[in-house]
């Protein structure tokens, strides 16, 4: 392998133009090639100055990439991956694994059979503030978690749209997009989740996916989460617009969006603000804010550098496509909490088996 890893793009769209940004700045990878059929992924390419060919096919037979980064529409993600991955190229595909649980599992089973890096990008738990939450969290900063809450007003300009996967049900709506993220982090935080209870409505937009959902989770090990979603919704309170992880796409405002009470403390994101009480918890006593160490960094560009290391030297991908795949099925315990109006129990088991990387199901984290 040269020096520097040849890396394709595949999807010149929103978040494949933050990958070829990242990669620009990479000593350890570079861009070699960009797949779109679309005529802006032309421009871009030649912008680059690398070729943009149309399709996952004609990458693998020009052998031009050693490595690649699916960027496409969620629905998409499986028979792309698949091809890849049967072709040896390590893959970095973008969240969420897939559009359904069914294509998910046969993503496992892909990744299982050939062995080839497969590493899911969900990019904010490469994030130095998530690692240092996580690090506090499991070191019994907070005590048990009691109650978290999470907040994501997300309001999406109508252009945002026009891409029709984005209001196709089955393959957009903010829970599958956006929400997949809030899901993955609590349970990287608190261990997997019981049950599920939600309410879904696409009354702001009207399309076939909803735009707005409250979800309230019960965690296996106990404490309650309630999450807010809602891609019509104006406010700063999104771990999007207040984290500053992708300034190029979104301001980062001086708010939190997470906010975790525990038995002994308090914890918000993403300022990373612990409040502690002075001796025992006592509501009338002040709290007492301190900020936790934290070494800004890019998020994308580490997760780019932990994918170099698994195409140089193999090992166990930080997200897998089991574990995300985790992700899925809370995601469809909370849609069929919506339509039914009932409780819905989350079950793990058909993925609760050790993975080759070792990853269990069902452990927490
Ligand atoms: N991690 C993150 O921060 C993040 C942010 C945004 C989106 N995403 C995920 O990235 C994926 C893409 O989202 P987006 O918002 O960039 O989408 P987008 O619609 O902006 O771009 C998708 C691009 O893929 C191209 N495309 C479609 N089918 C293709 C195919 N078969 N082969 C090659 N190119 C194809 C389209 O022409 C388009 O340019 C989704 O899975 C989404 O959930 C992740």
């Amino acid at each position: 392998m040269s020096k520097r890893i040849a890396v394709a793009v595949i999807g010149a769209g929103a978040i494949g133009r933050t990958h070829v940004d990242t990669l620009a700045r990479m000593s350890g990878l570079h861009l070699a090639a960009l797949v779109d059929p679309a005529e802006d992924g032309r421009a871009l390419a030649a912008a680059a100055g690398v070729p943009c060919l149309p399709d996952v096919a004609a990458l693998i037979d020009s052998g031009l990439a050693q490595a690649a980064i699916v960027a496409t529409p969620n629905e998409t993600h499986l028979p792309i991956s698949e091809a890849l991955l049967r072709a040896g190229i390590p893959v970095l595909l973008e969240k969420p694994v897939a559009e359904s649980l069914e294509s998910a599992r046969r993503l496992i089973a892909v990744a299982d059979e050939t062995g080839v890096p497969l590493l899911v990008g969900h990019h904010r738990r490469h994030n130095p503030i998530i690692r240092a939450a996580h690090q506090a969290i499991h070191a019994g900063a907070i005590g048990d978690l009691v109650m978290a809450t999470v907040n994501s007003s997300l309001a999406k300009p109508p252009e945002y749209f026009q891409a029709p996967w984005r209001r196709t049900k089955g393959a957009g709506g903010p829970l599958l997009i956006n929400l997949v993220h809030e899901i993955d982090l609590l349970r990287h935080f608190f261990g997997e989740i019981a049950s599920v209870q939600a309410v879904a409505s696409h009354h702001r937009r009207g399309f076939p996916v909803e735009d707005t959902a409250a979800v309230c989770l019960q965690f296996a090990g106990g404490g309650l989460a309630t999450l807010s979603i809602s891609d019509a919704a104006v406010g700063p309170w999104a771990w999007d617009l207040s984290a500053g992880e992708n300034m190029a796409r979104f301001p980062a405002h001086p708010v939190s969006a997470h906010h975790y009470a525990g038995s002994r403390a308090g914890l918000s994101l993403p300022d990373l603000v612990l409040w502690q009480p002075q001796g025992a918890p006592d509501w009338t006593r002040e709290l007492q804010p301190r900020r936790l160490d934290c070494i800004p960094a890019d998020p994308y560009e580490l997760q780019l550098e932990h994918f170099a290391g698994l195409v140089r030297n193999g090992g166990a991908p930080l997200v897998s496509a089991r574990d995300a795949t985790a992700n899925l099925v809370v995601l469809d315990a909370i849609r069929s909490a919506a339509e039914t109006g009932r409780a819905v129990a989350v079950d793990l088991s058909p993925l609760a088996c050790e993975s080759e990387t070792g990853f269990n199901i069902g452990s927490g984290s």
